[in-house]
C-alpha cells in the first residue's frame, strides 16, 4: 500500500514537473547535457561535485556537453556556459542582470549583489564612487602602510622554510578592505568574526547538506545558528558605526562654532559615502549589506588573486627576475613612495595572467527573469528561457584553447601587446567596482615584496579547490629569502 502510494506521488510530481517546464524544455532542444531522470533530472551530476574534484569533473562535463550546455535537477534548470562570445552578450546585456546568489542572502541580503534591479544601478554607483578619481589616491596611501606591515610579516618567515603565505597575507588584506568600508580599523573580535564567517560560508559552498537553504535549515543546526550569530555581531558592530557616524554629523551642523573640528580622515570610506548619499536614502540593513557585500569580496578576492600571484612568481624563476628588473627601474628614488605602478607593465600583465588562470571568483551566475535572446557563430540563434540560472565558469572560459593559444601555460607577455579578454572582474554593467583599485592594491603589496624578497619554490604545488573562491586545498606553499640588493632593506 505505502509502495503504491508513493508511486503514484512520484508518477503525479514527475507529470505536473514535466508540464512546469515544457516551455523551457521547448527552448533549449538544441542544448546537449546529462541525461535527465523524471522528477530528479540530472542529480547524480551534482551529487558528487565536491570542492576538491569541482575543476577536474567540470573539465570532463565540458568536453561532453560543450561549451553550453543544459542540467535540470528538480524543476530547476542550470546553464553552465564557458563560452566567450555568450558570455559577453549575457553580461554586456542591461537587462538580464539578477545575480540568484541565494546561498549568500542572510550575509549578503540588502546589498548590491542582492538588491531589487531598479536599485541596482543607483548603488552600483555609489560603490564606484569609493575608488573614484577623488579618492583612490588616498587609498593607495593607505595601501601603502598596509604594505609595509605586511613587509614586517614576511620579514620574520624570511628563513628559507616552506610556510602557507595565505596565513600572513589574507589578515593584513582583511584589515586593508574592512578600514576602507568601515573607515575605522577593524578591532582582532571583529576580523576574526569575519574570517569565521568566511570559512562557514566557504564550507557551506557546494555541499550537498548545507548549500542549499532549506537543507542547511534541516541538517545543521550548530552551524546555522554559529553563522547567525557571526552575522549579528558583526552587523551590531556596524550600527554603532553608524550610530557613531551620524552623531558626529549632527554635532558637526549644530555646534560648528563651539567644537574643536573632528578631525578628518585623509580619505572617505565606503561607509560616509552610504550615510551621506543624496540620491539614495539608505535603510540600516541595507547600509550593513553593502559592507558585508564589500568586505567578503574585496577580503577573498584579493587575497586569493595576491596568494596566486606569488605562488606562481615563485614556480617560475624567469618571471621573477623580470619583475625584479621591472621594479628597480620604475622605483622612485627621491621619495619613500615606493614604486611608479604606472611603469609596472610587466607586473601588471603578470597579475592579468595569473587571473586568467586563477579567477578568484570562478563563477559569474546570472538569473533569468525574461528569455536571453542569442545569437551565437557556432551555436547559432536561440532563446535561454526565463527562470533559468546561468553560471558561466571563467576557468574554463579562460583556458579555452579557441580563445587563448596555449591556454593552459602562464604567459604573462600574452597580456602586453595585444590583450586578450580578462573576465575576472566580469564584464558589462555590473562588473567589479573595484577593478582598478585592486589592480592598484595587488601592485602595491606585490612591489615591496618581490623588491625585498626572493620567492623561492619549495614545497608543494597548489592544489585548487572551489571553496566560494578560488582556493588550494594546500594552502598556497612557498619559502622566502631576504634579498641583498642596497637600498632595498626594509
Ligand atoms: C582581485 C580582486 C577582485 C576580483 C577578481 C573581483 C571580481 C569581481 C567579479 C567577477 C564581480 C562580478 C560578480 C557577479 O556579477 O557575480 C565583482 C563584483 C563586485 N565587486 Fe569585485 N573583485 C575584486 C575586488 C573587489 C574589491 C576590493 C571590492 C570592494 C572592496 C569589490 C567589490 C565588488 C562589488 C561591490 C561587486 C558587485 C557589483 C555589482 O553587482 O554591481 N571587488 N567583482
Amino acid at each position: 500500500m505505502i509502495l503504491t502510494t508513493t508511486f503514484v506521488c512520484f508518477c503525479l510530481a514527475s507529470a505536473f514537473n514535466y508540464f512546469r517546464t515544457r516551455r523551457q524544455r521547448s527552448l533549449i532542444k538544441n542544448l546537449k547535457g546529462p541525461f535527465t531522470w523524471p522528477l530528479m533530472g540530472a542529480m547524480q551530476k551534482l551529487l558528487f561535485l565536491t570542492p576538491k574534484n569541482f575543476f577536474q569533473r567540470s573539465t570532463e562535463y565540458l568536453s561532453k556537453y560543450g561549451s553550453l550546455s543544459r542540467c535540470w535537477v528538480f524543476h530547476r534548470l542550470f546553464i553552465p556556459l564557458a563560452d566567450l562570445e555568450l558570455s559577453r552578450q549575457l553580461l554586456e546585456s542591461d537587462t538580464h542582470l539578477e545575480t540568484g546568489y541565494e546561498l549568500m542572502k542572510d550575509w549578503l541580503g540588502g546589498g548590491v549583489l542582492m538588491c531589487q534591479s531598479d536599485q541596482w544601478q543607483q548603488r552600483h554607483a555609489l560603490i564606484s564612487g569609493l575608488f573614484g578619481k577623488g579618492n583612490l589616491e588616498q587609498l593607495m596611501d593607505l595601501s601603502r602602510q598596509q604594505a609595509d606591515q605586511l613587509q614586517r610579516k614576511l620579514a620574520e618567515k624570511a628563513d628559507r622554510k616552506v610556510f602557507d603565505i595565505w596565513e600572513t597575507v589574507s589578515p593584513i588584506v582583511l584589515e586593508l578592505i574592512v578600514t576602507i568600508t568601515c573607515g575605522a580599523r577593524p578591532s582582532e573580535e571583529y576580523s576574526k568574526n569575519l574570517e569565521d564567517l568566511s570559512k562557514v560560508y566557504r564550507k557551506r559552498f557546494l555541499s550537498l547538506q548545507s548549500a542549499n537553504r532549506f537543507n542547511f535549515w534541516l541538517s545543521s543546526p550548530f552551524m546555522r545558528t554559529r553563522q547567525n550569530r557571526l552575522i549579528k555581531v558583526l552587523n551590531e558592530e556596524h550600527k554603532n558605526l553608524i550610530a557613531t557616524h551620524q552623531s558626529q554629523k549632527q554635532l558637526k551642523i549644530a555646534d560648528t562654532y563651539q567644537l574643536a573640528p573632528i578631525p578628518t580622515k585623509n580619505f572617505e570610506c565606503l561607509l560616509e559615502m552610504l550615510l551621506e548619499s543624496k540620491d539614495t536614502q539608505l535603510t540600516t540593513q541595507e547600509i550593513c549589506g553593502e559592507l558585508n557585500t564589500c568586505n567578503y569580496l574585496g577580503y577573498l578576492l584579493c587575497s586569493s588573486a595576491l596568494c596566486f600571484c606569488l605562488v606562481t612568481i615563485a614556480r617560475n624563476p624567469s618571471v621573477q627576475q623580470r619583475c625584479v628588473e621591472e621594479l628597480n627601474l620604475a622605483q622612485i628614488k627621491d621619495q619613500h613612495q615606493g614604486w611608479d605602478l604606472e611603469k609596472l607593465s610587466y607586473l601588471d600583465a603578470v597579475l592579468q595572467e595569473t587571473m586568467r588562470l586563477y579567477p578568484p571568483q570562478v563563477i559569474v551566475g546570472r538569473q533569468l527573469k525574461k528569455d536571453f535572446a542569442y545569437t551565437h557563430s557556432i551555436v547559432g540563434d536561440g532563446d535561454l528561457p526565463f527562470g533559468s540560472e546561468i553560471y558561466i565558469n571563467l576557468y574554463e572560459l579562460q583556458r579555452s584553447e579557441n580563445r587563448y593559444s596555449k591556454a593552459n601555460h602562464f604567459e604573462a607577455e600574452r597580456f602586453l601587446d595585444s590583450p586578450p579578454e580578462l573576465l575576472s572582474f566580469s564584464l558589462g554593467p555590473r562588473c567589479c567596482p573595484a577593478r582598478k583599485f585592486s589592480m592598484q592594491l595587488l601592485k602595491t603589496l606585490l612591489a615591496p615584496i618581490l623588491a625585498n624578497f626572493e620567492l623561492l619554490p619549495y614545497g608543494d604545488e597548489v592544489r585548487l579547490d572551489l571553496r566560494l573562491i578560488m582556493g588550494s586545498s594546500n594552502g598556497f606553499q612557498l619559502a622566502l629569502k631576504p634579498r641583498e640588493i642596497a637600498g632595498n632593506a626594509i
